[in-house]
């Protein structure tokens, strides 16, 4: 642990909790199915994203890749493609004018988590097979793609490392997995195992994953002069690209404004910078017209990183109770030399079980290959895989059904920290789960239950996501004709973002919800972080809670200004919003509307912006988000065909601020689970490193009939410790989904598979 972290943990420790603050008003938006606001935009096709923007004199890039996985371009001839019909600009590292190196993190020239520092069109060294080798502008987009073909490149080809497994051998301990320590023991677990009545040893290993956004990534880029920069770019993170944008040309940070107000989806891999945009700004500076940049499907295979691989080992012992002896789980994943992003599969038994000793670790290898990148519960969806499925093998050794199993293992404080739970009603989520099921009517034996040719079977797991929170500025805007505006950088991916703020707001001030309006998609607005760790909602929750209250105190001392208002003489504490304004709480009658405490001191508005502090409340406390998996598939006896029968998911989540668009949530992530288990997987050539499957022909996504039901149950308790209550729960949903399949297939078949994704070949 760095000496940093220690010193924030010490002071965490000292100050008071920031807890909970209730809404004074009563909820009357939260809680409630609210129809998403950007649902009618979208359906109409009223929402524009990235590509859609209409910029006169826009011209088009194409980018040419490498098809070596490691070398050195010896020779690149862009004589034929600069003839051809239409371009305007052929860019080679020969000609293309020195960039910094992407800064995803504003971590400027270090690998970086989560995504590249490769120095793309200025350098000759090739990194990956996929790597942009030119970026063509023509007057359309295909005649770019065209002349992108015909660049014509020789290389000195270097030996790579192509294979995963073969890597395995050089692994290294990373300095730490996202901040963590990549090694925890305790005791002895090697001899708990061997001297243990029951154990499980099973490795396991999960493929490396794509991202398949509906929106694949795209870029418009639009040049005032040299020295400002506007990019509509589909982000996960607009303030954060903008930054990126800035260092590495060299700009001012005011003078570069990312725009993304709707986005097409996102899951981890939008993120951090992937090259097409840094070079569709480059370009149109240099041809000095707007330019965009839209990858192909095979293009974001090319360059957009996805999931490393893992290959991971589960051991635990147990006595005759089920009390867990011993826990190991430890094992590798893949990163590129340019990047630094141990995917954390290690996290999840660091939190979901007691365990009298363990050893919990991971090793890195270095391949080459695109830069992994942040997924769909980076970490926790793999890691359950694995963990979970080696919790239902232990359960069939020890004759313990499998919820029982897990619950004999409930700790009462993290295992491994030590800290208080802020909030843990996983018991209560499995009860929900199992009665929903219909868990009770579940044979223990495999291979019991048969219908039609199909063999049945039912399983379980746990899932568990972390509940980040970031430091978010935002600003409130009180109008004198009673609207509020809300303005943060944040985004809207698709997960009901601005429908909850608004929500949110409008209780807490006491507004209609037509009254409220929420911008964000929008670098140039006050900081918000990336939308990812599952960490938005809290994040902006709190900055919107801060700023509120900030607004009631100007309000009241503008109030207090004139004798005349029925508030004069009220405390900050004496007063609440409600029906658009603020009232006495002791006497609710009296108090004075928002639009007259503007009238009555001549003002047009009143603002109030906040930037929130670190979450230190996750230093005090083991903050996590909990899921009951319920699966029932089954297997076809002749063909091996395995069909997701029914689904529930019960979920603790802290408080479900908007059942709809959370019930939403929760199904997603649960259908991207599905997936993962059974048919996603990116393949490699391991001769060349080339993606052999880069596209949605070959790499296969759940469809409709592929997705039974789902059914989603939710504990609604609320967390003391989080903004209302609530967790992010974005990436709960996959989590635990996986191993709720294996375990299901090993339920009907008594087949385990312990390698994704579980196709019929391994069940023959
Ligand atoms: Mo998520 S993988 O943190 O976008």
């Amino acid at each position: 642990m760095s000496i940093m972290r220690r010193v924030i943990e010490r002071v965490a420790q000292v100050l008071p909790d920031r807890q909970q603050d209730e809404i004074h008003s009563a909820r009357r938006y939260l809680g409630q199915p609210v129809d998403r606001l950007d649902g009618v935009d979208k359906v109409t096709g009223g929402a524009r994203f990235s590509a859609e923007y209409p910029v006169e004199g826009l011209v088009y890039g194409a980018i040419a890749f490498s098809t070596i996985a490691k070398g050195v371009i010896s020779h690149i001839d862009t004589t034929a493609a600069a003839r051809a019909p239409g371009i305007i600009k052929v860019f080679t590292h020969l000609n293309t004018p020195a960039m910094k190196a992407p800064a995803p993190f504003s971590i400027g020239g270090e690998p970086s988590a989560g995504g590249s520092a490769v120095r793309i069109l200025n350098t000759d060294r090739i990194s990956w097979n996929g790597q942009p080798i030119a970026l063509v502008i023509a007057d359309t987009e295909e005649r770019a793609e065209h002349a992108a073909s015909l660049v014509a490149v020789t290389y000195t080809v270097e030996e790579a490392a192509t294979s995963f497994e073969r890597a395995i051998a050089h692994a290294v301990t990373p300095k730490d997995v996202l901040g963590e320590s990549p090694e925890l023991v305790k005791g002895d677990p090697d001899a708990a195992l061997r001297s243990a009545s029951h154990r499980v040893d099973l490795t396991f290993k999960t493929p490396p994953y794509n991202h398949n956004a509906i929106e694949p990534h795209a870029a418009i880029a639009v040049w005032e002069g040299n020295d400002r920069l506007t990019i509509f770019d589909t982000s996960q993170f607009t303030a954060g690209g903008a930054n990126s944008l800035a260092d590495i040309f060299g700009l001012k940070k005011e003078n570069v404004k990312l725009l993304a107000p709707f986005v097409g989806g996102g899951f981890g891999g939008k993120g951090t910078m992937w090259f097409y945009n840094h070079l569709c700004a480059m370009a149109a500076r240099e041809v000095g017209r707007p330019v965009r940049i839209a990858l192909s499907r095979k293009g974001v295979f090319r360059i957009v990183g996805g999931r490393t691989p893992s290959q991971q080992r589960v051991a635990i012992a147990a006595d005759s109770t089920g009390t867990f002896t011993a826990f190991i789980h430890e094992g590798f994943t893949a990163q590129s030399t340019d990047n630094h992003f141990p995917e954390q599969f290690s996290f999840p038994p660091r939190h979901l079980y007691a365990m009298q000793s363990y050893r919990i670790g991971q090793q890195v290898t270095n391949v080459n290959r695109v830069a992994n990148t942040f997924m769909r519960a980076p970490g926790e969806s793999i890691g359950t895989f694995a963990v979970e499925s080696a919790i239902d093998a232990l359960s069939y050794e020890l004759k313990i059904d499998p919820i029982e199993l897990r619950m004999r293992n409930e700790p009462e404080t993290d295992p491994v920290s030590g800290h208080p739970f802020s909030s843990r009603y996983l018991r209560e989520a499995y009860a929900m789960g199992a009665e929903r099921f219909g868990w009770r009517k579940r044979p223990a034996a495999v291979r019991a239950q048969r219908d039609r040719g199909w063999l049945i079977g039912q399983g379980v797991a746990t899932g568990t996501y972390p509940v980040y929170r970031m430091a978010t500025a935002a600003r409130l805007r009180l109008n004198d004709d009673g609207t509020v505006v809300i303005q943060t950088s944040c985004q809207e991916m698709g997960m009901g973002t601005a429908t909850v703020q608004t929500q949110h707001a409008a209780d807490r001030l006491g507004l209609p919800l037509d009254r409220v309006r929420f911008e964000y998609g929008d670098s140039s607005l006050p900081w918000a972080g990336v939308a990812g760790g599952s960490s938005q909602t809290i994040s902006v929750a709190l900055a919107v809670q801060d700023a509120a209250a900030k607004l009631v105190k100007e309000l009241l001392s503008l109030a207090r200004k004139n004798g005349g208002s029925p508030l004069a003489q009220a405390d900050a504490d004496d007063v609440q919003p409600a029906n658009s304004g603020l009232f006495l709480k002791a006497m609710p009658a009296i108090g004075e509307a928002y639009v007259d405490i503007l009238r009555r001191a001549g003002k047009t508005f009143v603002e109030t912006e906040v930037t929130t502090g670190m979450p230190l409340e996750s230093m005090k406390y083991s903050m996590h988000s909990y899921a009951a998996q319920f699966c029932e598939a089954a297997v076809h006896e002749e063909t091996g065909e395995v069909r997701i029968r029914r689904w529930v998911g019960a979920f603790d989540t802290g408080s479900i601020l908007n059942p709809k668009t959370a019930t939403s949530q929760f199904r997603g992530g649960i259908i991207m689970g599905i997936g993962m288990a059974l048919t996603e997987e990116t393949m490699f050539d391991d001769r060349t490193g080339r993606i052999m499957n880069p596209s949605l022909a070959e790499y296969h996504i759940p469809v409709q009939a592929d997705v039974p039901e789902i059914d989603i149950v939710y504990t609604d308790v609320a967390d003391p410790k989080t903004p209302l209550g609530a967790h992010g729960i974005g990436e709960i949903g996959i989590t635990g989904v996986a191993a709720a399949v294996a375990n299901a297939v090993y339920h009907a078949t008594g087949t385990r598979v312990t390698d994704l994704p579980i196709t019929l070949d391994k069940l023959l």
